[in-house]
């Protein structure tokens, strides 16, 4: 297949072929503030099949509907509970997907067979006039091939979908870096499902309680169900082996330096790359600036995949703020090997 690039600024006539791709049930690399998303017409079965084929992803795990403001959200949800409008004011356009019941004209195809849906207004001004010249809510998920780290760039997207789907908007790097904070409005108290570029922190501040889905911290045994069907497959991963030294950050450090071999991969903080020369080291950023890791985490564990390094040593933040979602990257990337120093 061939496939378009748009690259932003899109004039006039661009912005009505991109949305002509998702009109018509084409798939479409759509930028947004958190990653680079795989899009689709919601509304339309055979559409949405089609990024489940791109991806390689299984049918079960749901996708998450775009909208370009909270005035579409009673289109396609029911019993929406005045909390959601109470966060889509607070954080919309922005990094926070919220889960509610799904109306009809919501696809089953397109939520994986349950009766919710994700919704979230993404913060990318190029994606948002898109989905307004489409008409319809655009179905996406993260735009990488299933199991791949999400991509945070149009260059990954390419990496990945290039020649398989119809276009791909270069809407230049993905600000925040981490998927969006996924929370299920459906039951009390509401749940944190997966953490993400807004921190729970944020929503506990509009919320009061906020339950925290045990597949967010730890791995789930075989069998358990998380709420996010996403959550139990395996994610993130680059080819090697990953090691999570989690601590303050000058005992992680050393901990790595005494057990890595000499062909060692290493993520670390900005403050601490000095220490593993020789290494292929990926800098995630100042120890103190979570933001800057979260923009870097993907990218990291993406990169080693072009190495033979054997194995991974990745230090980790804290899990406050944005940290909790660095963190359950990295985690995830390690299939929850973690060492707490
Ligand atoms: O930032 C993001 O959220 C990106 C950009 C492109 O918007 N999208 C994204 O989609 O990360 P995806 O499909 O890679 O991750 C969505 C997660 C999956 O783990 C999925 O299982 C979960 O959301 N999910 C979707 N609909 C759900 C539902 N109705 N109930 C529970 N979990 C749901
Ligand atoms: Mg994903």
């Amino acid at each position: 297949m061939e496939t378009t690039l748009f690259t932003a600024p899109l004039s006039d006539a661009e912005y009505d072929s991109a949305a002509e791709i998702i009109r018509s049930g084409g798939l479409l690399g759509i930028p947004t503030e958190t990653v680079y998303g795989l899009g689709a017409n919601a509304l339309d079965p055979e559409a949405t099949l089609h990024i489940f084929e791109a991806k390689g992803r299984p049918q079960d795990n749901p996708l998450i509907i775009h909208i370009p403001d909270e005035s579409w959200l009673p289109r396609y949800c029911h019993d929406i509970p005045p909390a959601a409008y109470a966060l889509a004011r607070a954080f919309w356009p922005g990094p926070l997907t919220m889960i509610l019941p799904r109306r009809d004209n919501v696809p089953l195809r397109t939520t994986g067979g349950l009766e919710t849906v994700g919704v979230r207004c993404p913060n990318h001004p190029v994606t948002l006039e898109i989905i307004r010249r489409a008409g319809v809510p655009i179905a996406a998920p993260s735009g990488n091939t299933s199991g791949r780290p999400s991509p945070t760039t149009a260059g990954h997207m390419i990496e990945d979908m290039w020649g398989k789907i119809d276009g791909i908007v270069d809407g230049g790097p993905c600000g925040v870096g981490v998927e969006s904070t996924i929370i299920d409005l459906t039951g009390t108290p509401p749940r944190l499902l997966r953490p993400g570029g807004l921190p729970l922190e944020a929503l506990e501040a509009v919320l009061g309680e906020v339950a925290v889905d045990k597949a967010v911290v730890a791995k789930l045994a075989d069998g358990e169900r998380p709420k996010a069907p996403g959550m139990k497959y395996r994610h993130y991963a680059p080819k090697a082996p990953v090691t999570v030294v989690t601590g303050d950050p000058a005992r992680s450090a050393a901990y790595i330096q005494s057990h890595l071999s000499p062909q060692s991969g290493v993520i670390c903080f900005h403050e601490c790359t000095s220490l593993f020369r020789g290494h292929i080291v990926h800098d995630l950023g100042p120890a103190r600036d979570k933001a800057e890791q979260a923009r870097h985490v993907f990218d990291a564990l993406r990169a080693f995949d072009e190495t033979d390094v054997p194995d991974i040593w990745a230090q980790c933040p804290d899990s406050s703020g944005l940290g909790l979602a660095v963190g359950n990257r990295l985690k995830k990337a390690a299939g929850f090997h973690v060492i707490e120093v």
